[in-house]
């Protein structure tokens, strides 16, 4: 005999993956008034610096964790702070779940607050320690975290493209071109680039396991090389709108066949949800005269998600073989999608009801590698 699990009015989907996350920014989510360099000041920077305490770290990588699952996301790329502690934190939490995530300590020695800075061979000497003690341990993997080209000598970008290909399998994860003043900042900072994607590439970090946050300000040059390079982008409409950092042109890096995902960038983007997300994606390619068909967008949300960390071959579809990471949706979730998705006649447009309206009551259950990890009623 057989258990029947009736889910009738619920959709099962692959689990959800954010390509771009800073768990050290959960608690200053939605923070009023600032656009990118005066928000990493006002907002950013201080919270990161609470990092120093293990006993934070700990606390809150707990939380964000629940976040990720209430959400229904399975697999993120994460930006923890320049603490070793934070890495370790995060790290540990995950394993606790079987998580499937790649995260990093972030590397800055200069222009920033000299609580969070550091001689670039001093961060370089614990990047390695924490990819000794993490990288390829179960679900995990390490990132190299450069927080962004102001932040970075040229020293510390190419110490960081040498750990990169120390070991198989490591990521390098940064930002890039995302508002205009800190790209006028960055061409100052390195005259000889030909553009802020440039200055990565110089440095040699430039290739098919490495993600780059936010790239609005990019041209159809640096398209080409994203995608000759094989790496990925990450959208982070939520973040890119909140800020006023700009419209990530997603039909240009579409036809140039670059690899993208979503991403949430919490604490600049405003939702944890990467349904909320893509529904952000959807008005912002609706701008620029594309209409993101409901399917792309969940694909986006998945597999997109997956290609572009290179992990498409374990995850982001229910292909025979992958990793059963699965999200159980909601169409009941609330009055108003319950009316709405039963006033939809086909499967893509109750998904699309459900992306543009859905938060996190949507998510009736998580699963990771089979197994239930978050149930919304016994919460
Ligand atoms: N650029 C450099 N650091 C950050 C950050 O923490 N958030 C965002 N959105 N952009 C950045
Ligand atoms: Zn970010």
């Amino acid at each position: 005999s057989v258990d029947i699990d009736d889910q009738r009015g619920r959709l099962l989907v692959p689990g959800f993956i954010d390509t771009h996350v800073h768990y050290a920014q959960t608690d200053i989510i939605a923070s009023h008034g600032d656009q990118l360099l005066d928000w990493l000041k006002h907002y950013a920077w201080p919270a990161e610096m609470r990092f120093a305490d293990d006993a934070v770290c700990r606390e809150v990588a707990e939380f964000f964790l629940q976040q990720l699952l209430a959400n229904g996301t399975t697999t993120a790329c994460v930006f923890a702070t320049v603490h070793q502690g934070s890495v370790e934190a995060l790290f540990e939490a995950a394993a606790g779940y079987r998580l499937r995530l790649i995260a990093g300590k972030v590397l800055m020695d200069r222009n920033c607050p000299a609580e969070l800075q550091e001689p670039w061979q001093e961060g370089a000497a614990r990047s390695a320690d924490l990819i000794e003690r993490w990288h390829g341990k179960d679900r995990l993997a390490y990132a190299l975290t450069p927080r962004f080209a102001p932040t970075s000598s040229e020293e510390q970008l190419v110490s960081s493209a040498d750990l990169l290909g120390s070991r198989p399998g490591l990521y390098l994860q940064t930002h890039l071109a995302e508002n205009r003043a800190e790209c006028d900042w960055v061409a100052g900072l390195f005259p000889e680039a030909r553009s802020y994607l440039d200055v990565y590439d110089r440095a040699g970090l430039v290739g098919a396991r490495s993600i780059f946050a936010h790239g609005i300000h990019i041209d159809a040059a640096d398209r080409q090389r994203l995608a000759a390079a094989d790496a990925a982008l990450s959208f982070c409409p939520t973040s890119n709108l909140f800020l006023g950092s700009g419209l990530f042109d997603y039909p240009a890096a579409r036809a140039a066949g670059i690899r993208v995902g979503l991403g949430t960038d919490v604490g600049a983007g405003t939702r944890f949800g990467l349904p909320a997300t893509a529904a952000e994606a959807y008005k912002v390619a609706r701008l620029q005269d594309y209409a993101l068909d409901p399917f792309e967008a969940l694909y986006l949300a998945t597999l997109g998600g997956a290609r572009a960390l290179h992990i498409e071959d374990r995850v982001g579809s229910f292909a025979a073989g992958k990793e059963a990471d699965c999200v159980l949706l909601d169409y009941n979730a609330s009055p108003l999608i319950a009316r709405r998705t039963a006033n939809a006649n086909d499967l893509a447009h109750k998904l699309f009801a459900l992306l543009m309206l859905g938060d996190e009551r949507a998510v009736a259950a998580t699963y990771v590698l089979g197994e239930k990890v978050y149930d919304r009623s016994r919460k």
